[in-house]
């Protein structure tokens, strides 16, 4: 992502979070504990929504330059935190085979290079019974008129918007992976620009039981 995106990033985003993202954000992380691991952190708007439990260690990765350095302001800013701030990206996790209770992304999923990739890599470093924690705009149902104009606009948008696709259908992607959807939330998010209000939020499960393994992961996605 350019500098300039990361430059606009938060003043883009400010009506659609004081709208429905911080709630949304705080909510799904008040279940959180023990080692977290936030993907494509930003600029760290999810940061001040962290429940103060105690024990509770942030790895938060962002391979973006200009969205790390604001990313390791915010983190500086907070006093007395376990954080570490590294810069892999997705596809390829920089954390060790099941060593993570729970997993957050929020509007990375339309984002990455390689959406089954990175499923992949989150499935490998969750332990056995840990939840990916997911808050991402998708694809309209099909055969609606907006999500003919997100098929349409999406070559452009991409271009423009660092990688952004506005039309990945992550759902179907996340239980491909392997995970249980144990609990999902489809709603518009306010303030956005139409063609990125379908948003889904929710909470997805590692099994535990052996025979659970994520399908073959392939090359790129949509
Ligand atoms: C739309 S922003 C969302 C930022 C933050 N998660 C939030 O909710 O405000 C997408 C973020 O994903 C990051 N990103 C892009 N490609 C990535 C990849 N392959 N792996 C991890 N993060 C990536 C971008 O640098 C950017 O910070």
């Amino acid at each position: 992502m350019s500098r300039i995106i990361a430059f606009c990033y938060d003043s883009f985003m400010r009506g659609p979070e004081q709208a429905c993202l911080i709630d949304w954000r705080r909510i799904l992380l008040s279940q959180v504990g023990g080692r977290v691991l936030e993907i494509g952190a930003g600029t760290g708007a999810s940061l001040p929504l962290y429940p103060n439990v105690p024990g509770l260690e942030l790895v938060l990765t962002e391979p973006d330059v200009d969205m790390r350095r604001r990313l390791e302001r915010s983190v500086a800013e907070l006093p007395d935190s376990n954080i570490t701030v590294l810069d892999c990206p997705a596809e390829a996790l920089a954390c060790e085979d099941e060593s993570i209770d729970w997993v957050f992304v929020s509007l990375v999923c339309c984002t990455v290079v390689d959406l089954p990739a990175t499923l992949a890599e989150i499935w490998r470093v969750l332990k056995p019974g840990g939840h990916l924690l997911f808050l991402e705009h998708v694809a309209a149902e099909k055969g609606t008129r907006r999500r003919r104009w997100q098929d349409r606009v999406n070559f452009i948008w991409r271009r423009i918007a660092g990688n952004c696709h506005l039309n990945r259908e992550t759902e179907a992607q996340i239980r491909r992976a392997g995970f249980q959807i144990e609990s999902i939330t489809r709603e518009s998010m306010r303030k956005a620009m139409p063609l990125a209000r379908p948003t889904i939020r929710g909470v997805a499960l590692k099994p535990r039981q052996a025979g659970s393994k994520p399908e073959e992961t392939q090359a790129s996605s949509r």
